[in-house]
């Protein structure tokens, strides 16, 4: 047990979830001064884990997923926790508040979170104003998703939305590092099932072609749902265009089965389930992605319900080269970030292994 574990989470737990995210911001915002040198306690510094991807060099495959700093408000102390890349957002073109709390809430007994925050966020121009001049020691990736106006909003036509994909990206391409389109935002009512539609998708697709933001690596984050068809469909129509990298499948909208925590407790909570209980359908649409597609072209971000080296070295070997978390930070504290890169060394002595990427899909056939 962690001093996190053992005194920490107990008392933060009394609190409200989301009051406790900004808490959390709000300190680690405070504490960019001493970052270097918490980074230098923290990082594990090893070439048998860095990974380049799209002309970037991750100095390990471990970064922070999206959602946790929504506004690049604290990214220099969070890439002090060791990560080896940071991911600000979701950032949509305009500001949005959201949507009404409580929207936020923890399921303990599955190690997990309910999140309906539907994108909050201070827009693409003051994010951008906020991260220029700063210099990470690891990549910054800018997470990108459309505005939430909120459910009584008139919906926007097609190419509004898709302008303000591209707006957005202009904004904030020139402060981060790559760009991770979430076009799967699963408590948006736009967000949800947008590009599930294979002529919108070749629209957007047609449009970041055609938009001039500066060159970054950009990665698709779409939805699990849908199956192996929708992954083809995916890789078909990206297949046409030029400008993604990669892809990464965001948490499914509703309540996934076999959950711990009793439904009386989690029909009353909205939003989408992270941690552990999303792990399996993740790890799925990972293995069916990597499976059929273009390992030479494209790479895979992993999420869901990673805690442990072992979570991290499985969804690598199941088809990631970069991993990212955000839930056991809330579970396991801080420490989590090099318990887990350190462990993933442990793991690679243990079968030989000399450098990450020799792994890097290897459990798919
Ligand atoms: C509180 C919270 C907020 C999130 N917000 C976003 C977001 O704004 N944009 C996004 O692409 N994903 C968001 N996610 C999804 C995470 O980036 C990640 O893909 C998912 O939670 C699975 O990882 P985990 O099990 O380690 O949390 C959020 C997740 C949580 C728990």
């Amino acid at each position: 047990m962690s001093f996190y574990t053992s005194v920490l989470r107990p008392a933060l737990f009394r609190l409200d979830p989301e009051r406790v995210h900004h808490l959390a911001i709000g300190l680690a915002a405070r504490a960019g001064a001493v970052a270097p040198l918490l980074r230098a306690v923290t990082a594990v510094d090893d070439p048998r884990l860095a990974v380049t991807v799209g002309g970037l060099t991750f100095p390990t495959p471990i970064g922070l997923s999206a959602g946790f700093d929504k506004n690049g408000d604290a990214v220099a102390s969070l890439a002090a926790l060791g990560f080896g890349f940071v991911e600000v957002g979701s950032v949509s073109a305009e500001p949005s508040n959201g949507n009404p709390p409580p929207r936020l809430f923890r399921l303990p007994a599955d190690r997990a979170l309910a999140v309906a925050y539907g994108v909050p966020n201070a827009g693409a121009a003051a994010v951008s104003r906020r991260l220029a001049g700063q210099r990470l020691p690891v990549p910054l990736g800018l997470n990108i998703v459309g505005t939430n106006r909120g459910p009584g909003a008139p919906v926007i036509c097609d190419d509004a939305l898709i302008a303000e994909y591209m707006q957005a990206a202009r904004l904030l391409a020139p402060v981060s590092d790559y760009l991770m389109f979430n076009l799967s935002c699963p408590n948006t009512t736009d967000g949800r099932d947008f590009f599930a539609d294979p002529v919108r998708l070749d629209a957007w697709l047609t449009a970041l072609d055609e938009t001039d933001y500066a060159p970054r690596p950009s990665f698709l984050k779409v939805s699990p749902l849908g199956g192996v068809a929708m992954i083809e469909q995916l890789l078909e129509i990206v297949g046409r265009h030029r400008k993604i990298t990669g892809f990464m499948f965001n948490l499914p909208s509703g309540k996934p089965a076999g959950l711990t925590t009793p439904r009386a407790v989690w029909e009353r909570m909205p939003g989408a389930v992270s941690g552990p209980p999303s792990a399996a359908l993740l790890d799925d649409c990972l293995v069916e992605c990597c499976r059929r597609m273009d390992r030479g072209r494209y790479v895979l971000f992993a999420s869901g319900g990673v805690s442990t080296a072992a979570d991290a070295y499985a969804k690598i070997r199941k088809g990631a080269s970069l991993v990212a978390l955000l839930t056991a930070l809330v579970y396991e504290g801080p420490g989590v970030v090099r318990r887990v890169t350190r462990g993933l060394l442990d793991l690679m002595d243990r079968d030989g292994v000399k450098h990450i990427s020799e792994v890097v899909g290897v459990d798919v056939r």
